[in-house]
């Protein structure tokens, strides 16, 4: 943790170079907010590449009332606190499953836009396209599929070393209908080829998506989220030993204070923080506030500073002490907001930027 007096000599050694230092002090416990991102979005995918940059991927973006799925991708460079466009990414998938591996940003699937038919608003399908991104170069490059029938969006995704683990997520959310998966899968970065668990570790406890979730340690956390409807959600805590795949998954005794799902998360050192959500039934704009934090070694939670912006749909990435969470839905999805001024939203994608201090 940066201390003031500290930050103040870096800042003054930084501009006697002729540095611009536009990344403001960031005090444990608080939040900061950062550069707007250029386009309101939620649903994407976030992680931190390269030390250097947040990427925030795919996603849905509005127009007016209709919203559709992108293939937008937008790089935030931390030093400078702005933000550029990278090449899209090769198809437009929102609620994607992204994972940062040695420097490299990983697409593995996601959902798409299926036919809709009649009486269907919308129809998101799983897509098992899955291709790496190399911010030196600014290409995508192609990899394996997700094997058949392991397709899915809305996963929860922990990095080991080379191994990208792929636990729970949706193959389908329509207006009226949404699935949930139990299964584990991963996808070894160096041989490209994706690779079976033993069955102790290949499915979690019980279904999950919209939840959040990290390795830490030699574990793989799956944390919260919902099964089949926005307010069927959950508080638990899944653990799996990723040395020890043999001894399957264990539930933890520590319980999240808030169940909730359309959660972000991330983990700095041992603890595990998780923000925001939707389906909440007790605010008019149905998105939770909450902030807590999971201590893997005491297996307790605690309560932090309420998000000063309250979000659901976006990712968290982390660096250092900072967990950061680019854009989100203000609001509940599909459900009808009266604003201050009288005007109705039914959807309402952000551009905030903002960074949990740890
Ligand atoms: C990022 O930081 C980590 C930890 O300090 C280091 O191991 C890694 O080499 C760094 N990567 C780059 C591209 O600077
Ligand atoms: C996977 O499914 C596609 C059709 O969606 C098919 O063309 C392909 O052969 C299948 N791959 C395997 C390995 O079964
Ligand atoms: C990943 O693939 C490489 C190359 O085939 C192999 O040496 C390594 O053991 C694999 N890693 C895991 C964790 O299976
Ligand atoms: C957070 O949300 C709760 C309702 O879930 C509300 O009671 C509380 O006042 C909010 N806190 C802040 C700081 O906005």
């Amino acid at each position: 943790m940066r201390t003031f007096p500290h930050f103040i000599e870096l800042a003054v050694t930084l501009s006697l170079l002729g540095v611009a230092f536009a990344a403001p002090n960031c005090t444990p416990g608080e939040w900061i907010d950062l550069a707007s991102i250029p386009t309101p979005r939620q649903e994407h995918g976030t992680a931190a590449i390269d030390n250097t940059t947040i990427a925030v991927l795919g996603g849905i973006l509005n127009d007016g009332d209709a919203s559709f799925s992108t293939d937008l991708l937008q790089l935030y460079d931390i030093a400078t606190d702005t933000w550029s466009a990278g090449a899209p990414a090769p198809y437009k998938v929102n609620h994607p499953n992204v994972a940062a591996v040695n420097d490299k940003l990983y697409l593995v699937g996601g959902l798409t836009e299926g036919p809709v038919t009649p009486g269907l608003s919308m129809n998101w399908v799983a897509s098992k396209l899955c291709y790496v991104y190399d911010l030196a170069t600014d290409t995508w490059s192609d990899l394996a599929p997700m094997p058949n029938g392991t397709e899915r969006g809305s996963a929860i995704v922990g990095v080991r070393g080379e191994m990208i683990y792929v636990a729970g997520g949706m193959t389908v959310l329509q207006p009226e209908y949404q699935d949930a998966v139990d299964s584990v899968i991963s996808f070894n970065t160096t041989s490209g080829a994706w690779q079976r668990l033993v069955s102790a570790a290949a499915e979690i406890p019980e279904s999950r998506q919209h939840a959040t979730g990290s390795v830490i340690g030699q574990s793989f956390y799956v944390v919260g989220g919902r099964r089949y409807g926005k307010t069927n959600t959950f508080d638990t805590v899944f653990e799996l030993d990723l040395d020890d795949q043999e001894a399957g998954w264990k539930v933890s005794s520590g319980h999240m204070p808030t169940r909730r799902g359309g959660i972000a998360g991330g983990a700095v050192g041992s603890d595990f923080y998780v923000f925001g959500g939707e389906g909440n039934p007790d605010t008019s704009t149905g998105i939770f506030n909450q902030s807590e934090v999971f201590d893997t070694r005491s297996q307790t939670w605690l309560e932090l500073k309420p998000m000063p912006v309250p979000r659901h749909g976006t990712q968290a990435a982390v660096l250092g002490d900072r967990v950061y969470i680019p854009g989100g839905g203000l609001q509940q999805d599909g459900k009808k907001v009266i604003g201050p001024d009288g005007a109705v939203t039914y959807h309402n994608p952000t551009t905030h930027f903002d960074a949990y201090c740890a």
